[in-house]
């Protein structure tokens, strides 16, 4: 299997990292038959591929063989925002769709243990007809037989219908939510057009909301008698929480 190094993958504060612990196990509750997890949101930037990098990387180091499909194929950011780099030419889900790859020639070990990914080399004006073919149902039913867990990247809900198709592909889905940005109104809209899909909505993520103080002060405490020492902080952000 071919490898790719993710270059620039930052260590987590502890909230966070807590936070999206929360998320695995309250996804792991789901049951053994949710696999297939797809990632989106109402609006750009609320923070989906930031969650599903994340999540990602603490399944698979947790020992779960993990693949992360990115299926934002209009407009990823992954390779360059956390440095991809791979010694060949860099294929990916387009190659796969349009014929031109075959899937073990698109999924990549990582250097993340247990951590596979299937990239998006090369963004594309109008994957709609590549989501809609026979060979994305094949895709994604060969990667479920393959890996323990698969987290999908998506596009926002919002302008185009590429997350809802995906999403019939899956087994759940999860809302993330910027905290203090995303209109009320446009979540219920999102949290509408996911349940029309018939995919079981697992759960919604509320990213980037204030650390609350008491429970702040309340984890600091019980780390610091515990096993683990940190100092109070006073973050306002980047924390992610189910
Ligand atoms: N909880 C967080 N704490 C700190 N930074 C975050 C957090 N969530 C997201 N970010 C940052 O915010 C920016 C947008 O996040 P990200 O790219 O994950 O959003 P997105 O929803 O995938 O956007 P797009 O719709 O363009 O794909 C990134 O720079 C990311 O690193
Ligand atoms: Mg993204």
């Amino acid at each position: 299997m071919k490898k790719i190094t993710i270059g620039k993958m930052p260590q987590l504060p502890f909230e966070m990292s807590e936070a999206i612990n929360q998320l695995r196990v309250n996804l792991s509750f789901c049951g053994s038959n949710v696999k297939t997890i797809m990632v989106t949101s109402s609006t750009p930037n609320e923070g989906k591929s930031f969650v599903t990098m994340q999540l990602w990387r603490m399944i698979a180091e947790l020992g779960t063989p993990t693949l992360l499909i990115d299926c934002d194929f209009r407009k990823s950011e992954i390779r360059r925002k956390y440095g991809l780099s791979t010694s060949g030419h860099l294929l990916g889900g387009v190659h796969y769709l349009a014929g031109k790859a075959e899937l073990d020639d698109v999924i990549y070990e990582t250097n993340i243990p247990n951590g596979y990914i299937l990239p998006v080399a090369k963004n594309v004006t109008n994957p709609t007809i590549l989501l809609e073919s026979e060979r994305f149902g094949q895709m994604m039913e060969q990667c479920c037989e393959k890996f323990g867990v698969i987290l999908v990247d998506t596009p926002p809900l919002g302008s185009v219908a590429d997350a809802l198709n995906i999403a019939t592909h899956c087994d759940g889905t999860v809302l993330v939510v910027r905290s203090g940005e995303t209109p009320r109104k446009l979540v219920g809209n999102s949290v509408q057009l996911l349940q029309r899909t018939e995919v079981p909505l697992l759960g919604v993520v509320l990213n980037r909301a204030e650390v609350n103080s008491k429970s702040s002060m309340y984890y600091n405490r019980y780390y610091k008698s515990g096993y683990y020492y940190k100092e109070h902080s006073h973050e306002k952000s980047g924390n992610a929480q189910k």
